[in-house]
């Protein structure tokens, strides 16, 4: 059977750093009930120049680099984001444009902190289903431009940037020990639309609108939602906690990653968290820590590794890869 197996990453962040600190100055917070409660010590925002797309570019290039491969050789240019530079077209098909392709298909995916889960999933069936050999997978966001930066419950937790990998189809034996996706788990409950979005749109309001949260009703439902698609993933694949050699988690908030590995057992020294530097990146969150923990030669060839997320909608899912 074919596999999409992960050829390179890569990863792009905004050159602008901003501390607990400084966000001190802006509103009512403080650097000890930040980290207390997150764990969140800085994350990077935006400045002028650099959106979804360009920072999305930068991180698609960078894993084709890491790829060794060039554009050319890409049929398909997958962007998970809330964040698009415009309502339309497609941050994708902008990146294919920057990237200079005008051959394969682009499109976004929209499933807000769960977007590069779902669109590794969805990347996967469109290699598997022989419609593309090579795919860039893009979680790009900049999560700066729809907050209410007079809102510190929801202001001091996101931050911006870009993360990218290269799959590409190779024929596997059809078990667990295949290189590549083994399996997706994707679920979504629209009864809790209002307890994170953002309000505002094209169709409803004509603007863009600030992101909204109940940030307590969402702590409530996330561990249940994020050990439920994993064990999901053992039980399709029927591997255990004991076989995953690293968790890749969405970094929301080091209290539910601590929470989620915690009940599944699984030890801290393989949960890869990077939460603390990045801030919650929503669909580039998954992407930028599994370019860190590639990077320093935690996660190397052959390697399972479990990719969870959970957000807005609500949405949740994940992905088991063997590396
Ligand atoms: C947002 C979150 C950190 C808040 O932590 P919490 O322990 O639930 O805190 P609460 O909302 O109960 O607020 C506690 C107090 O801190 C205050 N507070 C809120 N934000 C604050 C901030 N940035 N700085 C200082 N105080 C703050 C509140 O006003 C409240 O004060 P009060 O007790 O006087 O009313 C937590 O609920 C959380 O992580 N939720 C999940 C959010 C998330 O990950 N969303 C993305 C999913 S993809």
């Amino acid at each position: 059977m074919i596999r999409s197996v992960v050829r390179g990453y890569g990863a792009a962040l905004p050159k602008r750093v901003m501390t607990n600190r400084d966000l001190e100055d802006i509103v009512e917070t403080s650097d000890e009930w930040i980290v207390q409660r997150t764990g969140i010590t800085q994350r990077y925002i935006a400045g002028e120049g650099e959106t979804t797309a360009s920072l999305g570019e930068q991180a698609a290039r960078a894993a084709l680099d890491n790829a060794g491969l060039t554009p050319d050789d890409i049929d398909l240019v997958l962007v998970a984001t809330s964040t698009p530079d415009n309502t339309f077209p497609a941050t994708a098909v902008d990146i294919q444009r920057r990237l200079g392709m005008n051959h394969g298909y682009a499109f976004d995916m929209q499933a807000v902190c769960s977007g590069f889960v779902y669109a590794m999933a969805t990347a996967d069936l469109h290699i598997r289903g022989g419609m593309a050999r090579r795919a860039l997978v893009i979680g790009a966001e900049t999560f700066s431009r729809i907050l209410d930066w007079k809102d510190r419950t929801t202001c001091v937790l996101f931050g911006d940037g870009a993360g990218a990998l290269v799959l590409e189809a190779e024929e596997g034996t059809g078990t667990t020990a295949d290189r590549g996706v083994l399996t997706a788990q994707l679920r979504s409950d629209g009864a809790h639309k209002d307890k994170l979005y953002v309000d505002g749109g094209p169709s409803s309001t004509g603007t863009v609108g600030h992101l909204r949260m109940e940030g307590r009703e969402v702590f409530k439902h996330a561990v249940g939602m994020i050990t439920d698609v994993i064990e999901g993933a053992f039980e399709a694949t029927g591997t255990t906690a004991d076989d995953l050699d690293w968790l890749v988690p969405h970094q929301a908030n080091r209290r539910i990653i601590d929470g989620s590995a915690k009940k599944l057992g699984i030890p801290s020294e393989k949960v890869v968290v990077t939460v603390d530097l990045h801030g919650n990146t929503s669909a580039a969150s998954i992407p930028l820590a599994l370019s860190v923990a590639c990077a320093d030669g935690r996660i190397k060839k052959g390697d399972l590794v479990m990719l969870e997320a959970m957000g807005g909608g609500f949405t949740w899912g994940s992905v088991l890869v063997r590396w």
